[in-house]
């Protein structure tokens, strides 16, 4: 089998869930690289639900190694919440099945707070974010201040770390006029959880490593969309971190050899949630249909998602930033009755005719769509297993996306449930 990256394509929440879960069957170690619990994804196995945020899919499934990268923001709160939440439903976490990387930074609570101040201030750009702090702590660790895991493991070392960190936070916090945050109880608060934490600790790239020479099979599970990258995707209306499929390596500490599969999750059409530009919005009657059909509410803050046409020019673009092998294309069923479905072919900025987002963010918003319109199917499509079994005009769509994005189509999903998959290339015998 091969080691495959799972990638949203869009503005996350395309579905990725369902295939990753469906991967993490086959595949004997699955690894989390970037984001922290902004992400969240439900799993249904055997018929009982779970709801992860942090931990890698694997979890939930016996005899699988579950990694958090160093690429990921932990909040070591929410984790052992998230874990005690599973343990209740009886799934065993230990640190034979759970590693997390000695070196990921933690998310503290004033960095949950910071990012609430942010999100409330009249004076800076509401992102909509989650409001997990995700932001504040990539900030602290690019700014070499962030406390990573394994210093909990040592007093003095905190005790300076945190020194450093608070010079910081507390001259923020004194001119937006805020309390003093006090060391002593960030300290007394770490403490009581360190032990817990740190006995999942571990060097997670000489692991990996191992992993490879044994020849196992490795999942790379990213979370959020490749528009939401902090380099590539609609800036500043964007997560924190990279997450694009070559943010695995960093995230993780194994070289670019290692994954020979970049899985693309596509959804039929465009969702987003939180601010910022969407080209194809439709603010309109089909785009509360396509909402409601495609229960479009986020599983981390409940927000109803924003709702579009496919945008074939975005989807093409991130094909290419994360140079993505196979689409796996989903929630197509909830197209099935819309008489006409249009597709954005490009966009035109003023006069100007283009075929990709520009980087400005005022040209983001000011781009029209050009639409290229296609006869709905008008039946359902609910649970359809076989290509040939789809109507010609579904058939006509999903081409027409292979063709315009150049990469092939891997998996056609028509319904939540797991069997309910067209799989027309599996990425695991590439
Ligand atoms: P943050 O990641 O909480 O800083 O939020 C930044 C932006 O990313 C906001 O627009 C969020 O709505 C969006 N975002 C973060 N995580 C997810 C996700 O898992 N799915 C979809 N959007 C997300």
């Amino acid at each position: 089998m091969s080691n495959v990256a799972v990638i949203g394509s869009q503005w996350g929440d395309e579905g990725k869930g369902k295939i990753v879960d469906w991967l993490s069957e086959k595949a004997d170690v699955v690894i989390r690289f970037q984001g922290g619990h902004n992400a969240g994804h439900t799993l249904v196995v055997n018929n009982v639900t779970y709801k992860l945020k942090l931990l890698p899919s694997g979890i939930v499934r016996k005899n699988k190694i579950s990694i958090i990268g160093n690429g990921v923001v932990i909040d070591p709160w929410a984790l052992l919440d998230e874990i005690k939440q599973l343990e209740k439903q009886g799934i065993k976490i230990t640190n034979k099945n759970l590693y997390i990387a000695e070196n990921a930074t933690l998310i503290l609570p004033l960095h949950k707070e910071l990012d609430g101040i942010r999100e409330d201030s009249k004076n800076t750009d509401k992102i909509g974010t989650t409001r997990r702090g995700i932001g504040p702590a990539y900030e602290d660790k690019v700014g070499r201040r962030a406390i990573r895991v394994m210093d909990l493991a040592n007093k003095d070392n905190l005790s300076k770390r945190i020194d450093m960190l608070l010079f910081h936070h507390n001259s923020i916090r004194k001119s937006l006029g805020k309390k003093k945050i006090d060391k002593k109880k960030i300290i007394r608060d770490l403490e009581k959880i360190s032990k817990n934490i740190l006995k999942y600790s571990k060097p997670v790239w000489k692991k990996i490593e191992e992993f490879k020479k044994k020849r196992k099979k490795l999942l790379f599970e990213g979370a959020q969309g490749i528009l939401l990258d902090i380099d590539h995707g609609t800036y500043p209306f964007v997560t924190s971190s990279n997450t694009v499929a070559g943010s695995a390596f960093a995230g993780t500490g194994c070289g670019p050899g290692t994954i020979n599969y970049v899985l693309g999750i596509v959804k039929a059409y465009t969702t987003r949630v939180g601010e910022g530009p969407f080209p194809t919005e439709l603010k309109n009657e089909i785009g509360n249909k396509i909402g409601i059909r495609g229960k479009e509410f986020g599983t981390v803050t409940n927000r109803k998602r924003r709702c579009g046409w496919f945008d074939a020019v975005l989807v093409k673009q991130s094909c290419f930033i994360s140079g993505i092998n196979g689409i796996a294309l989903t929630k197509i069923d909830v197209l099935d009755q819309i008489k006409d479905i249009y597709v954005c072919v490009g966009y035109k900025l003023g006069r100007k005719k283009i075929d990709y987002l520009p980087s400005a963010l005022k040209d983001q918003f000011r781009v029209r769509p050009i639409y290229k319109r296609f006869n709905g199917w008008m039946k359902t499509t609910k649970g359809i297993k076989k290509w040939k079994d789809l109507p010609e005009n579904a058939k006509k769509y999903v081409s027409f996306i292979k063709r315009y994005c150049g990469v092939k189509i891997s998996s056609i999903s028509t319904s939540p449930k797991r069997e309910d998959t067209i799989l027309l290339e599996n990425p695991l015998k590439k």
